[in-house]
């Protein structure tokens, strides 16, 4: 079996579930090449992912949890500062404490009336056309305008920024030379003109609190600010989106299970949605580096090296899920690692939950018969998976 886990062709057609599988079952940890670095580990066992994942003492976030590490540009750019999601203990909790509270499932429910309102008002653009595709104009536009609301920012502002998030997650080898760096530039462009907005007329919203909030006794810095900013657009907008057009195809691909889903859609739907997130996995991995020797599944991994979990792959793994390859909309228990475990698991979990909920309800009572137009063209990403387009036809139910 060819293995390739970072050409973004591997990722052209959903996640390389039969590589997973082989990975799975001959070498659960194994040593994967990687031109011009310095190669890493490739975990695809569901216990080993979940033992990686909470283990923050043998494996950081440090440097990052992307697989090439960081250019020195970016150096240059942050200074020394970094995103919450590539800090480890004790530094990763504070940062993470000073925006837990807006992501608690109490306060995640107290903006359930208003994301079902989005919900219904994102369906009712398209209900009369007959056709849409279905990533931009439905699934995309939920988490823009939700993050958007949560940092207090105009809803179309949201979409803009979420069209640079797509740039910044596609592979490098996909897009114009420099185009990612070109999108993070503009979206500090763009914070950077948020921190004087909410400096000047702070209001009740996440942008206005992180700019308020102390870190060791002291204010965030206009760098620290902009790294929150960023992780936050970039964490909920394609997974999210991801979650919504690949689970909607499965869904086309399985009329039975689609039908079966349909005929007690409010009873069915919270298992359903579970189902959906083991079996899209819009995160393909994160990465982290041995802090010291290790050794993992009867691997030695030495001190420094790159580890990386595969979600995806431990979402299928028949250790921990029954008949793992079948959609079963009914599945329980389901002990899926889509958001991960540990410190970092999903902070925005609860809120990811209720738009989807939202949205698959809109989606499924009001829309109907729905056609491909065209095969679905994938995002071209070793990092996020999930539909870039899928052109389809409807009806109004
Ligand atoms: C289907 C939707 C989503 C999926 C599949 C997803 C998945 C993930 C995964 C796999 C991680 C890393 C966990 C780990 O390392 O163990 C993560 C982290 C994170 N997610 Fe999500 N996510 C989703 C939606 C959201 C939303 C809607 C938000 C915010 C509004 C959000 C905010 C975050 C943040 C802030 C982190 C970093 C947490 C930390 O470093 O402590 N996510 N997510």
């Amino acid at each position: 079996m060819k293995i390739d886990l970072l050409s973004p062709q591997s990722f052209a057609a959903g996640q390389p579930h039969d590589q997973y599988r082989w990975l799975r079952e001959h070498a659960p940890v194994r040593w994967h090449e990687e031109p011009g670095g310095a190669g890493f580990w490739a975990v695809t066992r569901h216990a080993d992912v979940w033992a990686v994942d909470r283990d923050f003492q043998a494996f950081s976030s440090e440097p990052t949890i992307m697989i090439p590490d960081p250019p020195p540009s970016q150096a240059d750019a942050f200074g020394p500062y970094k995103m919450m999601l590539m800090m480890d203990p004790p530094e990763h909790t504070a940062f993470r404490k000073l925006i837990r509270q807006a992501f608690t499932l109490p306060a995640a429910r107290l903006r359930e009336e208003r994301i079902k309102a989005l919900a219904r008002q994102i369906v009712d653009a398209v209900i009369e056309t007959g056709e849409c595709d279905f990533v931009a104009e439905l699934a995309g536009e939920m988490p823009s305008f939700v993050i958007a609301e949560l940092m207090g920012l105009p809803p179309a502002d949201g979409r803009e920024l979420y069209k640079l998030t797509e740039t910044i997650h596609t592979a490098p080898e996909a897009l114009p030379p420099g185009a990612g760096q070109v999108a993070v530039m503009k979206m500090f462009e763009y914070a950077t003109g948020v921190i004087a907005e909410k400096r000047a007329r702070p209001a009740d919203d996440l942008a206005s609190k992180l700019l308020a909030c102390e870190v060791d006794g002291r204010r965030l810095s206009d760098m620290e600010f902009l790294l929150f900013f960023l992780l936050l657009v970039d964490a909920g907008g394609d997974t999210t989106r991801n979650l919504l057009s690949g689970g909607l195809l499965a869904l086309m691909e399985d009329p039975a299970q689609f039908a079966w889903l349909l005929a007690d859609l409010p009873g069915r739907l919270p298992a359903a949605r579970e189902e959906l997130l083991r079996w899209t996995s819009p995160v393909i991995y994160m990465r982290r580096t041995a802090r010291h020797d290790v050794e993992l599944a009867g691997q030695q991994i030495r001190c420094g090296d790159k580890v990386v979990m595969y979600f995806g792959a431990a979402n299928r793994d028949p250790a921990a899920f029954e008949a793992p390859e079948t959609l079963d909309l009914a599945r329980d228990p389901n002990p899926h690692i889509a958001f991960g475990t540990g410190p970092h698991g999903c902070l925005g979990q609860h809120i990811a939950r209720i738009e989807i909920d939202a949205m698959l309800s809109e989606v499924l009572t009001r829309m109907t018969g729905f056609e491909l137009d065209a095969p679905p063209e994938w995002l071209a990403s070793n990092f996020i998976s999930g539909p870039k387009t899928m052109p389809l036809s409807f009806r109004a139910a």
